[in-house]
């Protein structure tokens, strides 16, 4: 049976990378047998966090995975603090887990980088329980962006040095990702990936901008000068990065665009590949302004913690039985 599972950090509002590259597809993967959908706030706070806004930030995640299409009736939709047996794994996964494979980890050195000695000790153990969040469910499929690679892959190490330790309990999960252009990049640095941490507010488009503000950030997007439409990442990777954006909003090929833009200027390319963005994202905003204020949406993720708690707990106690833990 396949259990499907994923999940994203409430910090800032998500970009159009994050929904091309991983929230689009979760839509998909709920005809699964199962599928579980989760908003990793505890992964969010090994940076620091204003309460107010990790709160906010939190529903308004929960909003937008409602507004992409995701289905309570279909799936299970929850935050991760919720459901306490998060923490309890991700504990048993550290003492599995080796320092010299965390400190190996790109993402880690990435954050840890230039810090000096104030690295939270939460950096480090970050994949410890990403780790849990998946066997808790014994996922099978994990559907998420290229840059998350080595975190699942580092998953099934700890999977199956548990199962070798302590007799087999946890499938290992694999890595689903889109195929085409599961790397949105940045706007203003094309060889940088689209991030939702970037301070540069024109490198990101935002699943919530207004129409004006998306054609004002496509406008000024970076190219180059030879003013010719080509796909070429290594070449021309600001006008490649538009071409990949335009083809996944409209459901055109790229060769199919690369035609139809051929001999004509940037300018066209940037406000056409502004409109279609436009149009993928107007019912995905409709949709959320009419969530985000009600008590629905609380009652959705009240529902969703209590689905997850019965799956969760009874992996929990199946590993504190393996391993000893239980009376
Ligand atoms: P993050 O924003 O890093 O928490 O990522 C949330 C999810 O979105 C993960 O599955 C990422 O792989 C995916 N993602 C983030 N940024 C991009 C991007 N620029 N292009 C494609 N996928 C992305
Ligand atoms: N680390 C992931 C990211 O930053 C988010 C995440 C946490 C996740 N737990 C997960 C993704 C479990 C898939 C499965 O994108």
């Amino acid at each position: 049976m396949a259990v499907v599972f994923s999940g994203v950090q409430p910090s800032g509002t998500l970009t159009l990378g994050n929904y091309l590259g991983a929230i689009k597809h979760f839509v998909d993967y709920q005809e699964e047998e199962q599928s579980f959908f989760c908003i990793v706030n505890q992964h969010a706070i090994t940076v620091p966090q204003d309460p107010k806004e990790l709160r906010d930030n939190t529903r308004s995640l929960a909003a937008l995975y409602l507004a992409v299409g995701l289905d309570p009736q279909k799936t299970t939709l929850f935050v991760q603090s919720e459901v306490a047996e998060h923490a309890q794994l991700a504990w048993v996964m550290q003492t599995i887990a080796y320092v010299g494979e965390l400190e190996r980890m790109t993402q880690y050195k990435e954050k840890a980088a230039n810090k000096g000695e104030s690295i939270p000790a939460g950096l480090l153990t970050y994949p410890p329980l990403m780790a849990a969040d998946m066997l808790l469910y014994k996922a099978t499929d994990v559907p998420v962006g290229e840059d998350q690679r080595q975190h699942i892959e580092f998953t099934r190490d700890l999977a199956q040095r548990f199962n070798h330790r302590y007799g087999e309990l946890f499938p290992l999960p694999k890595m689903r990702a889109p195929k085409v252009g599961a790397r949105i990049m940045s706007l203003q640095e094309p060889t940088k990936k689209m991030s939702k941490s970037d301070p540069n507010q024109n490198a990101t488009i935002r699943l919530l901008d207004s129409e004006k503000d998306i054609l004002k950030k496509l406008k000024r997007a970076q190219t180059d000068s030879d003013n010719t439409i080509r796909f070429d990442k290594e070449n021309k990777p600001g006008v490649s990065n538009l071409l990949a954006i335009y083809s996944h909003c409209s459901g055109k090929s790229i060769e199919e665009l690369e035609q139809e833009y051929d001999g004509k200027g940037y300018g066209n390319l940037k406000v056409d590949t502004a409109e279609a963005v436009i149009e993928i994202l107007r019912p995905v905003q409709a949709r959320y302004q009419e969530l985000i204020s009600t008590s629905e949406l609380d009652r959705i993720l009240d529902e969703g913690a209590v689905k997850a708690r019965e799956v969760a707990a009874v992996t929990m106690r199946e590993v504190e039985q393996a391993m000893g833990l239980k009376r």
